[in-house]
């Protein structure tokens, strides 16, 4: 039985711009100090102070046990890389996740970040995720499917480009609760899953890998990494559903929506 997914009143749609639109700044905030020599440890600190900064709280922090206020996956991390004295070198690239709890509502999202030059292997995976992305958050309208979504980035991802689209984590409902209804798939079947209605939210948060899709837990008990120890890229959006089509909450002033 699948549990119903919330549909956000007016006033919760206002709290949810709010948070999300604080989750996107912390991304612009941080990107100036991810360049050779920083510690992704460094890089949680001033994230850290930021957010608290801003009237808000880190949702990581504690959550689960998980130790840090944001996540920080380098190379062949899938994702929730934990921050700590790792040094990020030239050619790395690092995704940045974070997620913001402002008066009760969490705001969710991810970018890559190319820690000075990077190899052109990494750039490619980088943008065909971002545009994996893109062509899940353009497949939200009201009446399609989850399944939708995930068709999309599985078709562009690993039909067009042959990548790995990681299926052992999903996007999800957000809200007063970090993760909540809807699951949402990056390797969905178009015309399956739950109809989308106005007002509600989620993430679309798909892992892309050069290599083979699965992924496998470090002792840590957090940080995912390929198997093959491939790269792997990410960038997350938290969405609304619009009464004609999709609002993205946590787009960034560098991005140009939807086009
Ligand atoms: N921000 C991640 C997501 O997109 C979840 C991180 S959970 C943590 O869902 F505990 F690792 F922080
Ligand atoms: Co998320
Ligand atoms: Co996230």
């Amino acid at each position: 039985m699948l549990s119903a997914v919330e549909i956000k009143s007016p006033e919760q749609i206002e709290k949810m711009r709010a948070t999300c639109r604080l989750a996107a700044q912390v991304l612009e905030f941080i990107r100036p100090y991810v360049v050779p020599g920083v510690t992704t440890g460094r890089l949680d600190e001033l994230c850290h102070e930021f957010i608290l900064d801003h009237g808000a709280y880190p949702a990581p922090l504690n959550y689960k046990g998980f130790p840090r206020s944001i996540c920080t996956s380098v190379n062949d991390e899938v994702c929730h890389g934990i921050p700590g004295d790792r040094v990020l070198r030239e050619g790395d690239i690092v995704n940045i996740d974070i997620t913001t709890i402002l008066d009760g509502y969490h705001g969710d999202t991810s970018d890559m970040f190319f820690v000075g030059e990077v190899s052109d292997e990494a750039r490619k995976l980088v943008e065909v995720t971002r545009e994996a992305m893109w062509r899940g958050i353009r497949a939200v309208r009201p009446g399609a499917r989850i399944g939708d979504i995930g068709a999309a980035i599985f078709e562009f991802a690993h039909g067009q480009h042959g990548y790995g689209v990681v299926e052992a984590y999903c996007g999800h409902g957000i809200g007063r609760e970090f993760h909540m209804p809807p699951q949402i798939s990056h390797v969905g079947q178009r015309g399956r899953g739950r109809r989308l209605k106005p007002g509600m939210t989620f993430t679309i948060e798909p892992m892309i890998n050069v290599g083979s899709p699965d992924c496998r837990v470090l002792d840590d008990g957090w940080t995912a990494v390929t198997v093959d120890g491939t790269l792997s890229a990410q960038s997350e959006h938290t969405v609304l559903v619009t009464d004609d089509g999709v609002e993205v909450l946590t787009l960034r002033s560098d991005e140009t929506p939807l086009a």
